[in-house]
């Protein structure tokens, strides 16, 4: 084999040890989890903010033009929260950035995350998904008292 082939493999060989060991050190010492797609018959309509107990929250969002519901969620700090998403009308998509959650809001299907707030304060987040005429509105916020 020619050495520049040898050198082309070790290379992304590397790249694909790195994107692994990123993915790797993104769910275990960040504490991130993974979205994850839950069966279409689960799908709801409505909006939720469940409490489990004093320290775990089931959210319930649906993204439509150009809203989400809740817009405001109000939780105590040291919390972990389950969200779970879906979108009425088209894509939209759902971002907070302080804590690395990006998920697809998307007509008929649910993203769920889990997510702790340890620290107290306005987390917001955002459509990151161009939606259409008022995509720019779409916002909420997380206060973690
Ligand atoms: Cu919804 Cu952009």
């Amino acid at each position: 084999m020619d050495k520049y082939e040898l050198r082309a493999i070790a290379l992304s060989g590397g790249l694909l040890a790195v994107f692994f060991f990123a993915v790797l050190y993104n769910s275990y010492s960040r504490n991130l989890d993974m979205p994850t797609c839950l069966p279409f018959e689960k799908t709801f309509e409505k909006s939720e903010v469940n409490k489990i107990d004093d320290n775990l929250y089931e959210v319930y969002i649906v993204a439509h033009m150009w809203a989400f519901d809740p817009e405001e969620i109000e939780i105590p700090a040291g919390s972990t929260v389950d969200f779970y998403l879906t979108a009425k009308d088209v894509v939209h998509g759902f971002h907070i950035n302080e804590k690395g959650v990006n998920m697809m809001a998307v007509p008929g299907t649910i993203n769920k995350i889990t997510t702790r707030f340890d620290s107290p304060g306005v987390y917001r987040f955002v459509c990151n998904e161009f939606c259409g005429q008022g995509h720019q509105n779409m916002m909420g916020k997380i206060i973690v008292r």
